[in-house]
């Protein structure tokens, strides 16, 4: 998704912004272009990398103001003209922008009546013309952002600069993150704390509707009413450091890699051993509200979703509630039934994806009670929940989400035990639960050890142009995911199915050129999974099992072995080498695995 940087201080901009823009990349992108301010504004821009863009930058780029973007297109194709920053027709006025302007082509339309030549086919040029021709003679940069945003409709986090004004940025939010950085006589802003973490650790969070205007010497902050707000500043505990591959080949295997201390950091200091609770204070709610819901819906978007699946599960096993799932991205447009015993559970490893915000604003609107299970500290959706579990797992810097999602799985856990330990939850249950949560990190690394073998494996199988991925139950979601992460950064077709629902229509397309892998714990299905298996080979099907025990030989071509937890809590380890799976099917076909083509890593548009 698209980014932006902002700085204005005693040094020379360029440098810091290409370098922030570097940071954001992992969040995907097409183009990528920084203006600096030095006696007029000088932009280079190009279609491409970031170090594309660094070739066309002089050495000499002087300025101690600029804004910088990475752009991924929506209104006109990737291109060097329609590349962010865009200029107003006297080059004034300097704009970023991410999110969309949707009533963009009206504005256009009469911009052009009233003789306004378009350089680009880009929405956020409208903003740069109308920041431009709306001001008076003695607006402040800042007057004359708030004017033109009047006329706007849609999603926006800008950055602006002033020709005529080489010491202030000016930004806003609506809908799309705007972060500022707090340093030493300078400051920054940025759409992600990615880009800021190497200069500052402080920071402070624009909410929707706020502007702020940026000096050398600090910064002021403004409701969309033009009142002064008041902000303190977050220090945010991820470095620069989480920002590095560490040594390995791709971010993506460093976050599998990592998942041992990450689900370790999501536990850490929330179990209760002597009585087999979780504590979990940042939901916010006494034992008597805890007790007081009879239904769990969860909403969240790609893998959040699938965590959000297990975590239905969970919930309806351990804590005896009805629980679901549904993606945010419909559950906001079908105007759902908000239900006052209902605990509404949003899930989001960013906190900044559109669709799970404006659900949530939805459900908020409508006087639902909203917790959130989300990695990024102080996000739009973590401001907006009554209440939530931060995950802890650092930053996930590969677009295809691992370490994320197994921590999200792993809260859903501790939310299940402490809803299920103020019900009915026996504590032998809750100990049995707590212990089995305690041997994650050590089994998790164990699987890490199968890595040659998995590589192998992935050879074997990304051959085909197609595989099936089935599950039963506790291992549908596993399925799920497993098929989504072999998609999205392998790009071979996967198709994920209930294994129940095999024989009900997807078995036709069983045979030699489409492979199953078969999500098979040792539980009480285990003799159904092991018919099905049997069901595959017959029609000719290959077969790569993932379970606790070797099968009958006849049943699978290939067993990767793992072992075996509580039953409640193997999804978790089913899903790992699965992530492994993708990850090596991903190299062995050479694709670009940290940035997947067409995805982003936060999509904060609708
Ligand atoms: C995008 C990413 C997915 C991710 C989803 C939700 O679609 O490509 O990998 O699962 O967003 O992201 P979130 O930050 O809300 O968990």
């Amino acid at each position: 998704m698209c980014g932006i940087v902002a700085y204005v201080g005693p040094k020379d901009a360029a440098p810091i912004l290409l370098e922030g823009l570097q940071r954001l990349e992992y969040r995907g992108y097409d183009s990528a272009g920084v203006v600096v301010s030095n006696r007029g504004l000088k932009v280079r821009k190009v279609k491409g990398r970031v170090a594309d863009l660094a070739k066309v930058v002089p050495v000499r780029f002087k300025g101690g103001l600029g804004i910088g973007h990475t752009r991924w297109a929506t209104h006109g194709v990737p291109s060097d003209t329609n590349a962010h920053p865009h200029l107003s027709a006297d080059e004034r006025i300097a704009v970023v922008h991410n999110g969309i302007i949707e009533n963009a082509s009206d504005l256009r339309a009469k911009l052009e009546a009233d003789g306004v030549v378009f350089a680009s086919e880009t929405d956020t040029e409208v903003l740069a013309h109308l920041i431009a021709r709306g001001a008076d003679e003695n607006d402040t940069l800042e007057e004359a952002v708030r004017k033109a945003l009047k006329s706007v409709v849609g999603t926006y986090g800008i950055a602006v600069i002033d020709a005529e004004r080489p010491g202030e940025v000016v930004v806003a939010r609506n809908g799309s993150p705007i972060v500022l950085g707090i340093g030493e006589k300078e400051m920054f802003a940025a759409s992600d704390v990615a880009a800021l973490v190497r200069y500052t650790r402080q920071v402070v969070h624009l909410e929707d509707g706020e502007l702020a205007v940026l000096k050398a010497d600090g910064f002021h902050t403004f409701a969309s009413d033009a009142r002064e707000t008041a902000k303190e500043p977050l220090t945010v505990d991820w470095d620069a450091g989480h920002y590095d591959t560490g040594g390995y080949e791709h971010y993506l295997l460093k976050e599998i890699s990592e998942q041992p201390e990450t689900i370790t950091r999501t536990m850490s200091g929330r179990l209760d051993e002597r009585f087999h609770v979780a504590h979990l204070g940042g939901l916010n709610m006494d034992a008597r509200e805890t007790r007081s819901f009879r239904r769990v819906k969860i909403i969240g978007c790609g893998s959040a979703y699938y965590s959000g699946q297990i975590g239905a599960q969970l919930i309806e096993e351990l804590a005896r509630i009805p629980a679901d799932a549904e993606p945010a991205s419909e559950f906001r447009y079908r105007n759902p039934v908000v239900d006052p015993d209902t605990l509404y559970v949003a899930i989001s490893q960013s906190g900044e994806t559109y669709d799970t915000l404006a659900a949530v604003q939805e459900l908020k609107r409508k006087g639902g009670r909203v917790i959130g299970i989300v990695n990024a500290v102080g996000s739009a959706i973590a401001r907006e929940v009554d209440g939530g579990i931060y995950l802890h797992a650092g930053p996930e810097v590969s677009v295809a989400s691992t370490k994320a999602f197994t921590s999200t799985s792993l809260a859903f856990a501790l939310l299940a035990l402490h809803l299920g330990r103020v019900r009915d939850l026996s504590p032998a249950d809750g100990r049995r639960v707590v212990e089995g949560l305690r041997r994650l990190p050590g089994q998790i690394e164990e699987i890490l050890t199968q890595g040659d073998k998995i590589a192998e494996l992935a050879q074997k199988y990304a051959k085909h142009p197609s595989m099936m991925f089935v599950g039963r139950v506790r291992g549908y979601p596993v399925a799920r995911e497993g098929a989504q992460k072999l998609k999205e950064i392998s790009y071979v077709h996967a198709e994920a199915y209930p294994a129940s629902e095999l024989k009900h229509g997807p078995l036709a397309l069983i045979g030699p050129d489409m492979p199953t892998v078969a999500i098979v714990p040792d539980d009480e299905l285990l003799d159904k999974n092991l018919t099905t298996l049997g069901e595959i080979r017959a029609r000719g099907g290959q077969v790569l099992m993932v379970g606790h025990r070797e099968p009958d030989a006849k049943l699978a071509d290939d067993v990767i072995v793992i072992p075996k937890n509580e039953i409640e809590l193997d999804p978790i380890l089913l899903t790992i080498p699965l992530q492994l799976l993708a990850y090596h099917a991903a190299v062995a076909l050479g694709r670009d695995v940290d940035k997947p083509r067409n995805l982003a890593k936060s999509v904060t548009v609708e």
